[in-house]
């Protein structure tokens, strides 16, 4: 199994977009492939359940939600129990062997941020590193339960932010994949996001190598898988002169790697986003331009995780 946190907390970049297509994409290969939403705005949930649905069969018990809430998270309800089939977007994968399964997210997400926020902290060092390292820890000890060994790849679609909820996904994951915008503004960030990220792992593991307490935690070393630019611009099948220049100049001057597919803008296949509770690149038929980068970026993609159908045969 391997686990990507879908990250920035630059707003509007096409996490979501890009989770959702890519786990469709992937589980239309064959993968079995289980979303996270941990954003509060429910963006990925609703991209697969309607909003009734949520309402009615999701809401008051199988949300992350219920997960994170209480003294600590996992106490009250097994991530597991929460994991839900949507059923739209599987009919149409019934001719392979893959599968998407989702853990649904609440507009409640955003209150229990600084509730676990206020639960660090402690009356010892010890304690509180202990805290500390429980709470930051708590996904990828969840995830670490056999029930979710079933599953080829976990993404886990982050909220735009550093919080703690955002950082639990960070310690849960073995890689980073983060879209970005080919402007000024969103290309400044990288190298901060990753520098913020680099603090993370290293407070991390330093309070692992300290052994405080009873914690039983082992060392993290997530790894960028790169940068993927969306929403690109397209004129006469080239990327326009001012994102070019901003996307080259990230490639050659930024700490952080950039995968050599891009995703373009297109309204057409994005504008609608969820409505249908089927991803645009399992609806979307024939062989259209940015279908065929989806499918390049996938095979970037998985190729690097060694989920591609070739080294899964080996
Ligand atoms: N390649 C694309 N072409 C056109 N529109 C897109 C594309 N990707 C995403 N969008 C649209 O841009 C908007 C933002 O995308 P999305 O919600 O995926 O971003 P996000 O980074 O998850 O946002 P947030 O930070 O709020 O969670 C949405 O309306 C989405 O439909
Ligand atoms: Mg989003």
């Amino acid at each position: 199994m391997r686990v990507v946190a879908v990250m920035n907390y630059k707003g509007g970049v096409g996490k979501t977009t890009l989770t959702a297509n890519l786990g469709a994409v992937a589980a239309s290969r064959g993968l079995r492939v289980l979303l996270l939403d941990l954003d509060p705005q429910t963006n990925l949930t609703f991209s697969f359940f309607s909003i009734d649905d949520w309402h009615d069969r999701l809401k008051d018990n199988r949300t992350i939600r219920q997960w994170y809430h209480g003294e600590m998270p996992g106490r009250e309800v097994s991530l597991a129990d929460l994991v839900v089939t949507p059923e739209r977007v599987n009919k149409v994968l019934t001719n392979t062997d893959g599968r998407l399964d989702l853990i649904s997210s609440h507009l409640g997400l955003i209150e229990i941020d600084l509730q676990l926020a206020a639960r660090l902290g402690g009356t010892t060092l010890a304690e509180s590193k202990r805290k500390y390292l429980d709470l930051h820890g708590c996904l990828r000890s969840a995830l670490e339960d056999s029930s979710f060994s079933q599953y080829d790849l976990v993404l886990i679609d982050c909220a735009p932010n550093f919080g703690l909820v955002t950082k639990t996904a960070i310690v849960a994951s073995e890689h980073i994949l983060v879209p970005a915008k080919a402007d000024y503004l969103s290309t400044l960030g990288l190298d901060y996001l990753a520098g913020n990220c680099a603090d993370l792992v290293e407070e991390f593991n330093d309070y692992v190598n300290h052994k405080p307490g009873t914690a039983d935690h082992r060392p993290i070393d997530p790894s960028f898988l790169g940068v993927v630019f969306t929403m690109v611009q397209v004129y006469a099948q080239e990327v326009i002169f001012t994102q070019h220049g901003y996307i080259q100049e990230v490639r050659l001057n930024s700490r952080v790697p950039v995968l050599q597919s891009t995703i373009r803008n297109s309204p057409r296949h994005f504008g609608n986003s969820g409505e249908s509770g089927v991803p645009a690149m399992l609806r979307t038929t024939g062989k259209d331009e940015i279908v065929r980068e989806f499918d390049k970026l996938a095979d970037e993609f998985l190729g690097a995780l060694a989920l591609a159908s070739g080294d899964r045969s080996e």
